[in-house]
């Protein structure tokens, strides 16, 4: 048996400054036998010469388009836009599953070019948890960013930063303002996080999960000051917030922040916007009266670079170092059932792995 060959791409988004495999891991993939090249990033927290310092071979950035055709290549985020031909398999969040804008887009182009998607999102063991997943330290930012900004100290542009320092920021201090929270999908990953960095901040907030949204009392969803959206949508259920609510006059609801980010498909509980904010203007007023803003980014745990990286990259290092394991095959099924779905009679699915 050949031994894997693991390609770290750089990511192609300049505030993306986390990576699937930190250096410590490195190490102990290529201990283990595994071809290492990681590709030169100017934004990655961790330098190209801490890797190269255990073993890994360093390329230019962008370079996996010509790696070798057994590479699997790993990232994060989006790969750009070229080649039109995808030819190698491909592990990061694809975000093409649900019917995203672009999914399509992305599913034809591995299947024009023979490779596949290798989509962490659906790198599940056998009773279906994800094995490795940003969500604590994305709810963690979501609801932090919400304090910030109902205690006026939200500056822009975000800029990464690290745990201590921004929960100093979050501390409360005299003269705050009281406010009320609600975390949806508070029992997940990412809201145990949102209640952990509500704590932080010295705020006590209402948690909602399947059971309390089954027969949603909107009502009371609206009566609180900040909203905190963290589930993870797999049926459509009735939203939480409609367009008709932005301008109902008793609605206190003043702060929402949307860490699902589902923005644009059809499983998104928070129809009242049609697109996400960047760290250069983290929040967008949707409404004036009364007052509605929207914190809605979603590359969120980039802004604890160090922290989500290193946690990520201790969860997935089991899975890579076992990549003949079910897990990997169970992802490869998930990509040929979206193209299908996706693609139907278009294109046959191919994929190898
Ligand atoms: N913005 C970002 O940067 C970012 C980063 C990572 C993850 N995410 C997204 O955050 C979301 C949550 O991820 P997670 O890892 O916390 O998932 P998770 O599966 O750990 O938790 C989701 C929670 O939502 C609950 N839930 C599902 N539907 C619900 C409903 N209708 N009402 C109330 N609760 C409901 C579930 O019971 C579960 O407790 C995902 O959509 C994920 O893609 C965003």
């Amino acid at each position: 048996m050949t031994a894997l060959h693991l390609w770290l791409r750089h990511e192609v988004r300049s505030t993306e400054r986390r990576t699937p495999v930190v250096p410590d891991d490195a190490r102990r993939l290529v201990g283990s036998g595994v071809r290492l090249t990681v590709e030169d990033s100017p934004q990655r927290v961790f330098p190209a010469e801490e890797y190269e310092a255990v073993g890994a071979r360093i390329a230019p950035a962008g370079s996996w388009v010509s790696a070798p055709d057994d590479a699997v290549i790993l990232g994060l985020k989006e790969l750009p836009d070229e080649p039109p031909r995808l030819t190698h398999r491909h592990i990061f969040f694809g975000h093409a599953y649900k019917r995203q804008p672009g999914a399509a887009d992305l599913l034809r182009r591995f299947t024009a070019g023979g490779g596949a998607l290798l989509d962490l999102e659906y790198l599940v063991d056998d009773q279906g948890r994800r094995l490795a997943a940003f969500g604590y330290w994305a709810g963690y930012l979501g609801a932090a960013l919400a304090v910030l900004q109902e205690r006026d100290r939200l500056t822009a542009p975000l800029r990464p930063t690290g745990k201590d320092e921004l929960d100093v920021l979050l501390g409360p201090a005299p003269g705050d303002r009281e406010f009320t929270a609600l975390v949806v999908g508070a029992l997940g990953r990412s809201g145990r996080g949102a209640r952990a960095a509500f704590a932080t901040a010295g705020v006590e907030p209402t948690g909602w999960d399947l059971a309390e949204t089954r027969d949603l009392d909107r009502r009371a969803l609206l009566d609180h000051d900040v909203l905190v959206n963290c589930v993870l949508a797999t049926t459509p259920v009735p939203p939480f917030v409609r367009p008709t609510d932005l301008a109902d006059p008793a609605r206190r609801l003043r702060t929402v922040s949307d860490v699902t980010c589902d923005v644009g498909s059809p499983l998104n509980v928070l129809p009242v916007y049609d697109r996400t904010t960047e760290w250069t203007d983290p929040v967008r007023r949707l409404t004036e009266e009364p007052p509605l803003d929207l914190i809605a980014i979603d590359n969120l745990p980039s802004l604890l670079p160090r922290e989500s990286a290193t946690d990520f990259s201790r969860d997935l290092l089991p899975a890579l170092l076992d990549f003949d394991g079910a897990p990997w095959d169970r992802c490869l099924e998930r990509f040929r059932q979206a193209c299908s779905e996706q693609l139907g009679a278009e294109e046959g699915a191919s994929g190898r792995v």
